[in-house]
């Protein structure tokens, strides 16, 4: 059985050109003029794009005493509507678990996908069982990035100390490490002095994590992974002054990613201070919605190349789960949705403005995530070889987000009332057509997890470098006699 996708323009991450596109046994074969096949989708003024790869999603995570409501059935349900083809979520070992007792738990919650995905694994304690465990999690179980929260104290918080030594042994096994980059003992302290002065709404959220706390943890982030000898990611990184320790350091050749949020880049701080208390909670994540002049930096940072990728932390709860936190701001679970929206919000507003050519659009979203993650061209790529996930996007087609009209799980929306130009017209994940025209066509339990190799060429050339210049003693020609 072939499918013929005829009639569309091929965007890449850095080629446009009209061209039909064969897919076979979940792979592209040919890519060409007048090619025919079983099925034919018709793309006639469509792009035909990699689809989006998420890096950075929360599906059924366990949080602040609940678990996110999107599970990988709805959760890529959702990402598969809004052409996103694969995602990468965290798996996250309880405190003294064994890494790989926690894959088995992230194993069986994935069963459900209906598109491919992949782990990275959080280090959410340390100790020598975790150090040991790192290896068969890189080299057994491909998995080849581990997530350290700088945030969160009391909970999934690690120390600079342990970030030291869990860097230090990324390098060893050409992993990459990801930060979320807040400061943790600030941020629990500014919490409690704006409870005791009574600022217990969504707003005291915000108040709590200035984008001080983010600028002063990414750039220390940054400094461990240089000593460490280790690239490292940053993940949602909403603010200049974290968008500046990250400028800075890669203008120093230091190797460091910066992730923008679609929701960090086009919703502002204004919504943590509306009247109506479970619209701002619904919005209430970490790092909050910052003002226009940080997303002004953010859209720059994806122009100018200093920020490489657009993820959505896709961590959905429902507004009865928001509300634990009546009373109590720090109660209320950190995370929003963002799946299905994050391609037509940033073409709309990337895109359709002109911040973007659509080869930057299809990098951001796809080419360059799966090239940081080590598994381009497998994903992230329209080449013969690849698996055909794919999205044709139709740049006319539009709509106005509604909560009653999406795949996620939850109740609200928080791009609610958004107007968004730029639709898949069909998504395809690993060739079968799983949106069609506006159909839901997804298949619960036919996404496959996806291996990645250690050692990218960055931790090669990185290491490399710093083996040349590690430090050596001195060969002398002579030695004076001892003073004793
Ligand atoms: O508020 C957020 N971002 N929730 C999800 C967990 C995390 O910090 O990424
Ligand atoms: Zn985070
Ligand atoms: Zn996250
Ligand atoms: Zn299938």
């Amino acid at each position: 059985m072939s499918t013929v996708i005829k009639n569309g323009t091929i965007v890449t991450a850095d080629l446009t050109y009209k061209s039909d596109v064969k897919i076979e046994d979940g792979k592209i074969v040919e890519i060409g003029p007048d090619l025919s096949g079983d099925e034919t989708l018709d793309a006639t003024g469509c792009y035909v794009m990699p689809g989006g790869i998420d890096p950075h999603v929360h599906l059924e995570m366990p949080f602040m005493g609940t678990y996110s409501s999107d599970d990988f059935d709805s959760g890529t349900r959702a990402a598969l509507a809004g052409g996103t083809t694969m995602v990468v979520d965290f798996c996250l070992p309880d405190p003294g678990q064994s890494l790989l007792e926690a894959i088995t738990r992230w194993d069986n919650k994935s069963q459900r996908a209906n598109c491919d995905y992949s782990f990275h694994m959080a280090i959410t304690w340390w100790g020598e069982q975790v150090f040991n465990e790192m290896e068969a999690v890189v080299r057994d179980k491909g998995i080849n990035t581990f997530k350290h929260f700088m945030a969160y104290k009391g909970a999934l918080m690690v120390n600079d100390d342990e970030m030291f030594a869990s860097f230090s042994r990324c390098a060893e096994l050409g992993a990459l490490p990801l930060v979320h980059a807040e400061n943790g003992d600030v941020v629990a302290t500014m919490q409690q002095k704006l409870l005791a002065e009574g600022n217990n709404g969504p707003e005291g959220h915000a108040y709590s994590r200035p984008a001080e706390v983010e600028g002063e943890a990414t750039n220390r982030a940054i400094m461990i992974a240089d000593m460490a000898g280790v690239p490292v990611y940053i993940v949602h990184t909403s603010c200049e002054q974290s968008h500046e320790a990250i400028r800075r350091a890669r203008q120093n050749g230091i190797r460091v990613y910066g992730e923008p949020l679609i929701q960090h880049l086009t919703l502002d701080e204004s919504e943590y201070f509306d009247k109506d208390w479970d619209h701002s909670a619904r919005r209430v994540m970490s790092p909050p919605f910052r003002n226009k002049k940080h997303q002004d930096s953010l859209w720059a940072g994806l122009q100018a190349g200093s920020l490489q990728v657009v993820a959505t932390d896709h961590c959905a709860f429902t507004t009865d789960q928001k509300r634990y936190g009546v009373g109590d701001f720090t109660k209320i679970p950190n995370g929003t949705g963002g799946l299905e929206d994050r391609l037509p919000m940033l073409w709309t507003y990337g895109v359709n403005t002109g911040r973007l050519t659509p080869n930057e659009f299809v990098a951001v979203t796809s080419t360059n995530i799966a090239k940081i993650l080590n598994m381009y061209p497998k994903k992230g790529a329209i080449m013969v070889g690849a698996d055909a996930d794919i999205v044709v996007l139709d740049p006319n087609k539009e709509k106005t987000i509604s909560a009653g009209a999406q795949q996620s799980a939850i109740d609200y929306n928080v791009f609610e009332g958004k107007h968004v130009k730029g639709l898949p017209r069909f998504t395809l994940t690993r060739g079968k057509v799983a949106i069609y025209d506006g159909e839901v066509r997804t298949e619960e339990g036919h996404g496959k997890f996806v291996k990645r190799e250690p050692f990218q060429a960055v931790n090669k050339a990185l290491s490399t470098w710093k083996e040349l210049v590690a430090p050596r003693p001195v060969e002398r020609t002579g030695i004076p006699p001892s003073g004793v």
